[in-house]
Parts: structure tokens; sequence; C-alpha cells
């Protein structure tokens, strides 16, 4: 596997690639590769006959007060994980490299309405930096099929949408959450959780998994969603929200069924974590 931070080498070995008739996968990622991101190659690999990961902690999508300079980069150990996985190219810009003109000026791309509510009401401008940085990525690399993973639940629907109304040609491949032994999602910043809150944090997954079930049992939903906001905060979560809603609009909706997700984003101490359950993985 190459490690490239040149656009114009990828591009040409891009190039070259698809000249040979070869399909491209895309798996853009921010690095600090688990499990989960892991899957996200494998599925690429079944969708393509050439696998494209890219690492580039995109300063756009964090907020003044956020986590961008601990965010933890841990290339060496990136491409290991890469490398044992097959990926065939790993992208790995710096920041000069991908924003040459620099933040302030940059053309930025928003999708409104899925970014708004959410994650997009608690963490203002971070939709517009995916969907900026992700849409650079595409440009770049002009990929047949691209991978996100189904925990970043809302920002694989801003993605979906932002390719439905570019007419880009590519394929959005959601993939599902792979969750620790414990229910908890897997994420980069679950590094953050020290070994009191690591056993706190399953109560999240917990949580969507019994409000299902009060789903099922025809609870109300504003009655479900209270008692989930109370189980978390009983369990020393700050919960921003506990959510249910159209998996394709993100609007909220009362009823559990087909087409439907829970979401929930929740502080534990100074970590935020988010998880959903949606309806047609749960049944
Ligand atoms: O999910 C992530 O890691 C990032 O938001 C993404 C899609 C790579 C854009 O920076």
């Amino acid at each position: 596997m190459h490690t490239l931070d040149s656009i114009t080498v990828l591009q040409q070995t891009l190039a070259a690639w698809r000249r040979e008739g070869h399909r491209i996968a895309l798996v853009p990622t921010m690095g600090n590769l688990h499990e989960g991101h892991l899957r996200l190659i494998d599925a690429a690999r079944q969708h393509a006959d050439r696998v494209v990961a890219t690492i580039f902690v995109n300063p756009l999508q964090f907020g003044p007060d956020e986590d961008l300079d601990r965010y933890p980069r841990t290339l060496a150990e990136d491409q290991r994980l890469l490398i044992e996985r097959g990926c065939d190219l790993l992208f790995a810009p710096s920041v000069e490299t991908l924003y040459p003109e620099g933040q302030a000026t940059l053309t930025r791309i928003s999708v409104p309405q899925v970014s708004e509510g959410l994650c997009g009401a608690h963490r203002p401008g971070h939709f517009e930096g995916v969907a900026t940085v992700v849409s650079l990525l595409f440009n770049l690399t002009r990929p047949d099929v691209a991978c996100f993973g189904e925990k970043d639940f809302q920002q694989l629907t801003v993605i979906r949408k932002l390719v439905r109304d570019q007419h880009m040609p590519i394929d959005i491949i959601g993939v599902p959450i792979a969750r620790d032994h414990d229910g908890l999602a897997l994420s980069s910043r679950n590094r953050y959780l020290d070994s009191e809150a690591r056993t706190q944090a399953s109560r999240l997954h917990q949580c969507l998994v019994d409000s299902a079930r009060q789903f099922e049992q025809g609870e109300a939903s504003e009655q479900v969603l209270a008692q989930g906001l109370q189980q978390l905060e009983e369990a020393g979560f700050r919960p921003e929200y506990l959510a249910l809603c159209d998996a394709t609009t993100l609007r909220p909706i009362t009823a559990w069924q087909p087409g439907s997700v829970l979401l929930v984003a929740a502080w534990l101490g100074t970590t935020r974590l988010i998880d959903n359950l949606s309806y047609d993985s749960a049944s």
C-alpha cells in the first residue's frame, strides 16, 4: 500500500487504475482507525477492485471549543492496519495540501435541513465542514463507490443528500455499526474514556435498546423519550438529545416503524458520544 500526500500523484495513480477498467472505492476517515473503520475497508473491497482510504483530521468540522488539537493522530499504526486489511492506497494530505488558499476563504458546501437538527443544532458548522471536505475528496478521487459508517447516521444522511443534489455518480454505502462486547459503538473518541466512564458508556446503547422495546410495547413516543433521557441522566450522562426520526429526512416522527431511527448524543464527563438504532436493523 502506498501512502501519498500529493494530489498530483494521487490523480495519476487513480487515472491509471481507471484506464485499466478498475472500479474504485473511497473510504474517507480521520484516522485513529479501529475495527469500525476496517469494516468500511472490507465493505469497499466488496464493491470495487481498488480501495482508497483517506486520513485527514479536517479542521473545518471542529468547533472552536472542540477536540481538534487532542484528536488522536496515529498514522503509523493506521498504515499497519490498512495494509493488514488489504487497502490499496492511502491518501493522507496535510491541511496546506487540501486547503492551499487557507480556510477563511474556502468555498463551502452546506446541505440544508438534514444538517440542522440533532448534532447539527449542537455543533454549528460541523456538517458544513464535513460536506465541504467530503465533496472535495469526491472531486479529487472520483470514486465509483464510497463507504461511511452508520454510527454517524446524520453524517451519512447529509452525504447521501449531497450526492443526490449534486448528481454525483457515486454509490454511497452505509456500513452497520461495529460494537464492543457490551454494545458500545466503536469510536475514536472512546479512547478518551477512563475505565469507570468506559463501563458507564455501554448504557448509551442500552438506552436505545430499552426505548425500542418500549415503543414495541406501544408506549407513547413522548413518554419513551422522556424516560430514556431520565435513564441516561441516572447513568451519569448529560444527554444532548434522544430523538425518533425519519431515517431519510431526519424529521422527528412519533411512530417506531420501518424507515425510522432512534438517535442519541450525550456527554460522559468531557467525552461526547453518539449512537443510533434503526427500526430496520433492530427488527
Ligand atoms: O467520519 C469521519 O471520520 C469524518 O467526518 C469524515 C467523513 C472522514 C470527514 O472528515
